[in-house]
């Protein structure tokens, strides 16, 4: 019997309520952001995962609980096989250089004051005249990969890696992730609110709303099947790839509520179109539409098809029409140049 392959990634359960107090002599705790509440996945050697959803559903600090930057309220995170959530300072320090991160801002991630060779050297002894502030947004991208690479990592958490930068220079650092990834064997947890990007780089998509996962697939099926509603909306509501939109958010209708005060039973009943009065009382658990996918609603089964996939190909059609006009330029330097 052939062994089955460890993940690189096992996060079983993982939960974060931050405090929220109030009063400035005696403060007092009011509540909790339930910013991450019992979620579940697992990411394969060389695999990408995007994690996709609206700001504030708790993308980010996923990542961060992913990489032990915060400790988590609950759950556990298994590195290699390796219980993470639960190790001391020391042990933390020497499995972290197998984990690194890629901000969407690397400038803030980049310590001004040192010299980009200075930045490098802390892991290599390289060295480079200049401060971050002299490169361009997708030059800082690179440092901040490089950087990144530099310790020679397994996994990535890429934190909207691309979300700040020019629509040409998306295509370019995608492409070069894919590379590295392709070189290196590395895993991504690839954090993004832009789907035509992550159409492009995940191999799974993972759906998150207020804190919950509602949908887990394969990127294929989340494409052209997606079946939770929220998943539906976010897909219908795909920006158009005009460079003038790019920091648009996307957006649904009706209010995002707080994760502070999320809504009972299905915490996307405030907005969703086939709500019915279960959805308020009872939450819906993931349950496998099909191996592999994963999804959390009462009815996914008997739900209206979307209208939605020729909208989400045509957004794809544009990234990869972006990428490879890339492909070309580079061709063509790569030509001229020798
Ligand atoms: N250190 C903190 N203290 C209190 N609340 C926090 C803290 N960090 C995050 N939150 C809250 O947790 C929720 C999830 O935040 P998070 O940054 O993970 O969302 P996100 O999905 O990454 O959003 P965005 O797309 O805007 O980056 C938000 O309501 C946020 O305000
Ligand atoms: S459980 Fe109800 S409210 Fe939630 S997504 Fe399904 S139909 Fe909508
Ligand atoms: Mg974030």
């Amino acid at each position: 019997m052939s062994e089955v392959p460890v993940p690189v990634l096992q996060v079983d359960g993982l939960v974060k309520h931050f405090p929220v107090s109030r009063g400035i002599i005696l403060r007092r705790q009011v509540g909790l952001v339930r910013a991450v509440e019992d979620v579940s996945f697992e990411i394969a050697r060389g695999e990408t995962l995007a994690l996709v959803g609206e700001s504030g559903c708790g993308k980010s600090t996923t990542g961060r609980l992913v990489l032990r930057l915060m400790d988590p309220t609950a759950g556990s995170v298994r590195f290699k096989g390796e219980e993470i959530a639960t190790l001391d300072k020391g042990a933390l320090r020497r499995l972290r250089r197998h984990m690194q991160i890629i901000f969407q801002d690397p400038y803030a991630s980049l310590n001004p004051r040192m010299t980009v060779g200075e930045i490098l050297a802390e892991p290599l002894q390289v060295h480079a005249r200049r401060y971050p502030h002299q490169f361009s947004g997708g030059q800082r991208q690179r440092i901040g990969i490089a950087r990144a690479l530099a310790v020679n990592p397994d996994l990535i958490v890429c934190d909207e890696p691309v979300s700040a930068l020019d629509v040409s220079i998306q295509a370019q650092i995608v492409n070069l992730l894919q590379n590295l990834q392709q070189c290196f064997g590395l895993s991504y947890l690839f954090i993004a609110h832009d789907l035509a990007v992550v159409k492009h780089i995940s191999d799974r998509v993972a759906v998150m709303y207020l804190g919950k996962l509602v949908e887990i697939a394969d990127k294929k099926t989340i494409y052209a099947r997606p079946l939770h509603p929220y998943t539906q909306a976010l897909l219908s509501a795909i920006p158009k790839p005009d460079p003038s939109l790019r920091t648009r958010r996307v957006m649904l209708q009706g209010e995002l509520p707080s994760p502070f005060n999320p809504p009972t039973g299905c915490r996307f009943h405030t907005r969703c179109p086939h709500a019915e009065a279960r959805c308020a009382t009872e939450e819906p658990k993931l349950r496998e539409a099909a191996p592999g996918h994963r999804v959390a609603c009462h009815f996914f089964e008997t739900l209206p098809a979307p209208i939605i996939v020729a909208r989400a190909g045509a957004a794809k059609g544009k990234f990869a029409e972006r990428l490879a006009a890339f492909e070309a330029a580079k061709q063509t330097r790569t030509s001229a140049g020798q």
